[in-house]
Formats: structure tokens, sequence, C-alpha cells
């Protein structure tokens, strides 16, 4: 069989109502693993578990700021053998007016809640010797692009995260990745062309060779990171951006 597949898989996808997230799950679903879902809206959890191959999956909802969340939420779990971290928010906010709450809503989801879910996971031994930990990161860790201060800061959080974790966790043979995308046609683009114009983003949009990505784009990356074909591939971090940099 190739090694490309997650048959008899159990896969947690985070943020699997979000754009990234959801075509995640999709395409681990396809690949034949067993996916369960979370994120905070149940409604959206229903329409996407309908939207995977035929298998044994799961919705379960959580809001996954807060550490008695987390600890709730992984007690309903079963053991896991990969983890897709696609949970996170998206600021776009000049450097000199950020501010403390903003840093610390952003930090919470996007680095406290994959950090400290996926130390609960390894602690309760719900974490397989052999598993695969996937972090999306994102491009504005790398490019210093004006209004990411806040947001840049936590990503590249998470890089440095997956590459010790891949240190610490190698003794299980639990590796840990990221990867880095730039800009991908989710609600996310939508915002930013909320908050800026049509035309900005078009503009933005041109500098990209192959223009911006899909959530198909991603979710295949991250299929191939918890897959067998990646198992001497741990404490990376893989940049896609259609070649813009
Ligand atoms: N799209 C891009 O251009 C791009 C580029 C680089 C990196 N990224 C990163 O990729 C990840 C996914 O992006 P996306 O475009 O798919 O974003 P999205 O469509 O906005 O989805 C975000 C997801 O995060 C979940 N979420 C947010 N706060 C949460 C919380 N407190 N508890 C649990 N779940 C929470 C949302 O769930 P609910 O709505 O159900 O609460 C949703 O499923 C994010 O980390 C983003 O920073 C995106």
């Amino acid at each position: 069989m190739t090694p490309f597949h997650l048959v008899g898989k159990t896969i947690l996808v985070t943020g699997a109502t979000g754009g990234i997230g959801r075509q995640t799950a999709i395409t681990a679903s396809q690949m034949g693993a067993e996916v369960i879902v979370t994120g905070r809206s149940e409604a959206k959890l229903s329409a996407v578990l309908a939207e995977l191959a035929p298998g044994n999956h799961s919705a379960v909802p959580a809001d996954l700021v807060h550490e008695q969340n987390r600890d709730e939420f992984v007690a309903k779990l079963p053991p896991l053998d990969g983890i897709a971290h696609c949970a996170g928010v998206t600021l776009l906010h000049p450097f000199k007016f950020s501010d403390e709450k903003r840093y610390r809503e952003v930090y919470a989801i996007n680095v406290e809640a994959p950090l400290f879910l996926t130390q609960r996971l390894f602690k309760t031994r719900r974490l397989k010797n052999g598993g695969s930990i996937v972090f999306i990161a994102s491009l504005g860790a790398f490019i210093g692009a004006r209004g990411h201060s806040i947001y840049a800061g936590s990503k590249a959080a998470l890089v440095g995260i997956a590459r010790v974790l891949a240190h610490e966790l190698s003794g299980n043979a639990i590796r840990a990745n990221c990867i880095s995308p730039g800009m991908v046609k989710t609600e996310v683009v939508d915002g930013f062309a909320n908050q800026v114009s049509a035309e900005v983003v078009a503009a933005d949009e041109a500098r990209y060779p192959l223009g911006y990505g899909l959530p198909e784009d991603v979710a295949s990356t991250v299929v191939f990171y918890l897959s067998p074909a990646s198992r001497w591939i741990t404490g990376t971090n893989l940049i896609m951006d259609g070649g813009l940099t």
C-alpha cells in the first residue's frame, strides 16, 4: 500500500469548522483516517461531519482557550495517531495600536491552546507512540509584513515549539512539524478584503507567482505530514506560498 495513506489512523483536527481545518478533515477522511473534528460551532461541526468520506468519524465541540476546557475535551478523546492544529485567529493591526488585551487573546488560541492541548494529550497517553503533530504557523512569522506584530510572533512561537517537541518526543517516535502558508483562500482572505479593499487584495495576490493558495493545497500537505510517507521528517517548517518568497 502507498505510504501516503492514513488507513487505520485516528486523527484529531482542530479548527475543523474553518477553511483549512475543514478541508484537512475531508482530505484525511478520503485518505482513510478516522477523523475527530473540533471547533466551537456545533452547527458547523455537523456540516463538516456530513462532508467526510464514509468512516467512523466524530465531532467533539470545544473552546480550546482555558485549561479546564482543554482537560474536559481531552477526556472525551480516544488514543490518537495524529493531530492537525488548525484552530487559530489572524490579526492585522498596526504595531503602534497593538495592546496587551489583543496580544493575550491571540496567544491564547494560537500558542497556548496547541501547546498545552498537545501536552495534555501526551501526558494522558492519548497520543500514541509513532504519532505525528502538525502545527499551522504562517508565512507571517518570516516576512515582517506590516500589521502582523502580534500574529507573526504567535506563529513564530509555534515554529520554535515544534522544533523542541521534535526533540523531546522523539523517544516516543512522535514527530512534530510546522506548515507556514502564505495567503490561503478562506474567510481570512474575505476579512482581509473587508479591512482593506478588493483592489488591494488583488494586487497582493498578483505578487504570488502561483496566486493565493487553496485550503486543499494546505490539507494535502498536512496529510503528508500525518502519513507514514513522512516518517523521517520531524522538527521542520515548510513554507507554502506559491513562490512568493
Ligand atoms: N487562511 C490563511 O490565509 C492563512 C494563512 C496562514 C496561516 N493560517 C492559519 O491557519 C489556521 C486556519 O486558518 P483558516 O483560514 O482556516 O481560519 P478560519 O477559517 O478563520 O478558521 C479558524 C478556526 O479556528 C477555530 N477557533 C478559533 N478560536 C477558537 C477557540 N477559542 N477554540 C476552538 N477553536 C477556535 C474556529 O472555530 P469556530 O469558528 O467553530 O469557533 C475555526 O474552526 C489559523 O491558525 C491561521 O492563522 C491561515
